[in-house]
């Protein structure tokens, strides 16, 4: 399972790219404007910093941006997809899941832009996105959870739909807004390629308390033991 960092701070994603080992990253106007700092020098650190790491193309490292939320019209997403993608080739350009979004994100795959349909909350939503050959689909998890929704039923659904029609690994399956070391497990199960969280989940999933007792137990006993 691919792990990537939904962020735009550049010295977590630095961070997290050297501990952990991240395979991507993705953005939102949220994690832009948490940065503090404007849009396109955000996405030119980006750039910069993945070129830095031999890790051109977004083949290597993919890195989703999200275009202004207020483009409404397919001809005015494809423009503004086309501006960001000349930025980067990690570049994959974040469109929403809606009638024109998806007339853009048909049309900029054809021009050889990567997309990721984001925003996305059904099943159906997710097979629009594949079949006009989208490279991701973003599934938000948490949001939904918050909703009250049940979210395995919902991977389990948009995978299974993937592989009866041989999609599975064409488009792949970002789990977003995941909250939750359970959540992670939830999508790992489900088979979904791909999830997406903030630097905190990733670190509570490498926590357990019986690792921290265990830890405790090992050293009153090494302390016990005559070891040299
Ligand atoms: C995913 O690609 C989104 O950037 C993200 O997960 C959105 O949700 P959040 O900011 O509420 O986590």
């Amino acid at each position: 399972m691919k792990y990537f960092l939904d962020s735009a701070k550049i010295d977590e994603i630095i961070y997290a790219y050297n501990t952990f080992g991240i395979d991507g990253v993705t953005t939102n106007p949220k994690h832009v404007m948490a940065s503090g700092k404007p849009f396109l020098t955000v996405v030119k650190e980006l750039s910069d910093w993945a070129k830095s790491e031999n890790l051109d193309g977004y083949e290597k490292f993919p890195i989703s941006v999200e275009i202004n939320p207020h483009l409404q019209k397919k001809e005015d997403l494809v423009a503004a997809a086309e501006k960001i993608a000349k930025v980067s080739p990690n570049f994959c350009i974040k469109i929403p899941c809606c009638e024109e979004g998806v007339a853009a994100a048909r049309q900029l795959e054809k021009e050889g832009i990567r997309t990721n349909l984001t925003l996305v909350f059904s099943p159906a939503q997710a097979i629009i996105a594949a079949k006009n050959g989208s490279l991701f689909v973003s599934p938000f998890i948490g949001w939904k959870e918050d909703n009250g929704e049940d979210c395995v039923r919902y991977i389990d659904d948009i995978v299974k739909i993937y592989k009866n029609y041989g999609y599975y690994g064409k488009t792949q399956i970002i789990c977003a807004a995941v909250r939750t070391p359970k959540q992670i497990v939830d999508c790992a199960v489900a088979g979904a390629d791909i999830v997406t969280a903030g630097l905190q989940v990733f670190k509570n999933s490498f926590y357990h308390p019986y690792t921290d007792s265990g830890l405790k137990i090992f050293s009153d006993a090494w302390d016990n033991t005559v070891t040299e």
